[in-house]
């Protein structure tokens, strides 16, 4: 009896937030792992528990550069920062990892024979004038403004994948992932949920842009990974949305860190940034009928493993797992 093929995975930028998820999972999975990273906003702390597994490797590159061939079946290409204060640090970087990382990896995917998946983002949204936001909505998007070289890298690299797609025959699968969150996040990238948990674990004023009325819907990431393996493993070849639909303000966020954390924080409103939309909020009935797909972890279960992490990273300095990059906190 022969064994089964042991598929083996690319995930680019492996070494962030939601790539080092991904390799657990694609390992518990059995799969062979290539994390490749150019470790600008991920660590090398996140392959920690996977460097001594035979099955991954981890190859420090740049997606924007010419890519070595690879055997592998399958490519997550994750590489992008995706918050806004790393994206944003050098705009031409970013559109350099999406506009060429994409090329790159669908040619490498062209000559492994292997498919390919992008994590899109609902940024391709912009701020919606569709609530909740359907993949056929073609978005409100700012195409010269601070937040354009993601938003827009993000939808050239979607039209690059579809050219691919039409004139290449490569095999896609395109996810728009919403905020996602968990373990691993970075405490100082701005976003919200790490942001309030830091501030809240340090007992720090919660910073809230504008009044806290912007809704946002919060996807866990065990979630997440699991709609992105289900995605893979689809011939969907057409955008999928996938987030949790729970829309929360971020004011009533802010309230249940608080209160989950135990934590003397009060709020502390600062002015919106450029461009923030109001309301975001995914429709993943697509998901839901293609995939079998749909988020399990409720907000306030995922918050507190979210909180359990960063207890440890922020407040306990003697931890292994306290990440390099944290910020020194004065
Ligand atoms: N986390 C979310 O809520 C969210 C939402 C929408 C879309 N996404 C997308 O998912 C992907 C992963 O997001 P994340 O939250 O894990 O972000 P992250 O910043 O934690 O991870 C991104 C990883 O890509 C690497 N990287 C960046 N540029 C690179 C390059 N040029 N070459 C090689 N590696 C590079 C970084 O070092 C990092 O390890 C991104 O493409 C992001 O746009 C994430």
């Amino acid at each position: 009896m022969h064994s089964p093929h042991q598929k083996t995975v690319l995930v680019t930028g492996g070494a962030g937030f939601l790539g080092s998820h991904l390799c657990d999972r694609l390992l518990r999975d059995g799969a062979k792992v290539i994390s490749l990273d150019n470790f600008q906003t991920g660590s090398r702390l996140n392959h920690r528990q996977q460097a001594a597994n035979p099955d991954f490797r981890l190859i420090e590159a740049d997606v924007a550069d010419p890519l070595p061939d690879l055997e592998v079946d399958e490519i997550y290409h994750l590489a992008c920062p995706a918050s806004p204060v790393h994206y944003q640090e050098s705009p031409i970087a970013t559109l350099r990892t999406n506009l060429l990382g994409a090329m790159n990896v669908l040619e490498l995917a062209a000559r492994a024979g292997a498919t390919v998946l992008l994590a899109s983002t609902s940024e391709v949204y912009g701020d919606p004038l569709v609530h909740p936001q359907p993949e056929d909505y073609f978005g409100n998007v700012n195409p010269f403004g601070e937040r354009a070289c993601y938003d827009e890298g993000k939808r050239a690299a979607e039209a690059l994948f579809y050219a691919h797609a039409e004139e290449k025959g490569a095999d896609i699968r395109i996810a728009r992932i919403f905020n996602t969150y968990g373990p691993r996040m970075q405490p100082d990238d701005g976003r919200v949920v790490s942001n309030f948990v830091v501030e809240a674990l340090l007992d720090r004023p919660l910073t809230v842009h504008g009044d806290g009325s912007q809704t946002r819907s919060f996807c866990y990431v065990d979630d997440l990974v699991d709609g992105l393996v289900r995605l893979m493993a689809s011939d969907v070849r057409t955008p999928v949305n996938l987030g949790n639909p729970g829309e929360f303000s971020v004011a009533e966020l802010a309230d249940m860190v608080v209160a989950m954390t135990g934590s003397h924080s009060a709020l502390a409103h600062l002015p919106l940034p450029a461009d923030d939309p109001r309301r975001r909020r995914p429709d993943i009935a697509k998901a839901e009928r293609l995939l079998g797909w749909t988020p399990a972890v409720p907000l306030a279960a995922g918050l507190a493993s979210t909180i359990a992490y960063f207890r440890e990273a922020v407040l306990d300095p003697a931890s292994d797992d306290r990440p390099s990059h944290l910020l020194p906190m004065e």
